[in-house]
């Protein structure tokens, strides 16, 4: 079992004009290097960041991380190919025909994926390609709309032919637990592979909150996909709390949330062919839960000053 991290970079410290942590921070990128055997890029990897604009391709951010992958020892994840956020502008609103938008498709996955051949063993082709719901986000992604699923099997393919040996994934939030949004794509995985498309993987993110039950049939879910001849990963865990003005959780939410991560990694644990587990960040310092989560905060195993939480020590003794 692979047990990852996503490293902090782009995105929100981007848009907020803090210096990159992965870049800035030694402490930081020595507690990645010792703790994890697999990282995936936290933003470097999106579009845009890899194509700001049409004509150009910039990987400075993602080489930096792979090459202190492989100087560590590490595995990569890809992160990811086909998603309705974080893409650029000039994608979302340009004017392209039908064949225009595949050929971008198609020109982007073969270039970032050859790139990275060998060097990134699973790759999240797709993610978050439907709602809570079930029904495919076809207004908010632009591929989506105009050729519905048929182009998630075109990009898989595609992603097959630039590197035949990575294992390709959709990835998905809330779709831990049984339900309409994990059930669309247990549909749509049995139907990809009995058309013979290359998929490999199915990956729960993982972004738990204690304000919600634990999904306790994670691990029913996770096996039923593994009955299908995938491979199955947790891709993007962390448990936020409720957090007060300070940002201090109450001793009953720490309590809760050292749970959740017990749970959460016993049930890939518990599951043969759950191969990778994979951190939404490792300190607190550098999470994107308080940014995007009102109220809620100290999601992840370490504190801003790097001390070891509670959770640290449940994720440890249950891997
Ligand atoms: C988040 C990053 O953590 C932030 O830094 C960024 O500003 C927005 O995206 N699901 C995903 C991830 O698949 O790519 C998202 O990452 C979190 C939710």
């Amino acid at each position: 079992l692979a047990v990852g991290v996503a490293v902090a970079g782009g995105g929100h410290y981007a848009a907020s004009g803090y210096p990159d942590p992965f870049g800035a921070d030694e402490a930081y990128r020595d507690v990645i290097a010792e703790q994890f055997s697999s990282v995936t890029h936290e933003n470097q990897l999106k579009w845009e960041f890899v194509r700001p604009t049409r004509d150009e391709f910039r990987f400075e951010g993602a080489d930096a991380v792979i090459e202190f992958a492989e100087e560590n020892g590490q595995v990569v994840r890809g992160h990811t190919l086909l998603w309705h956020s974080q893409n650029p502008r000039w994608l979302t609103s340009g004017e392209f025909t039908d064949d225009e938008m595949r050929a971008l498709l198609q020109e982007h996955i073969a270039t970032v994926v050859g790139r990275y051949k060998g060097r990134i063993v699973h790759w999240d082709v797709a993610n978050e390609i439907f709602d809570d719901s079930g029904v495919l986000r076809t207004e908010e992604n632009p591929f989506l709309a105009r050729f519905g699923t048929d182009i998630v099997a075109d990009a898989l393919r595609w992603a097959h032919e630039a590197d035949p040996d990575a294992v390709l994934y959709l990835n998905d939030f809330n779709v831990e637990s049984i339900g309409r949004k994990s059930d669309a794509y247990y549909a749509l995985a049995q139907e990809l592979l009995a058309q013979g498309v290359p998929l490999h993987g199915f990956g729960v993110q993982g972004h738990l909150s204690t304000q919600y039950p634990f999904p306790d049939d994670l691990e029913d879910n996770l096996r039923r996909f593994t009955d299908l001849g995938l491979e199955v990963a947790i891709t993007e865990l962390d448990v936020r709390v409720p957090v007060d003005a300070e940002g201090k959780p109450d001793d009953v939410d720490v309590d809760k949330q050292v749970d959740y991560y017990r749970r959460a990694v016993g049930a890939c644990v518990a599951v043969e062919r759950c191969t990778s587990l994979t951190l939404w960040g490792v300190t607190d310092a550098y999470s994107w839960v308080p940014g995007f989560f009102t109220g809620e905060g100290s999601a992840l195993v370490l504190d801003e000053d790097f001390h070891a939480k509670p959770a640290f020590t449940a994720v440890a003794e249950a891997l």
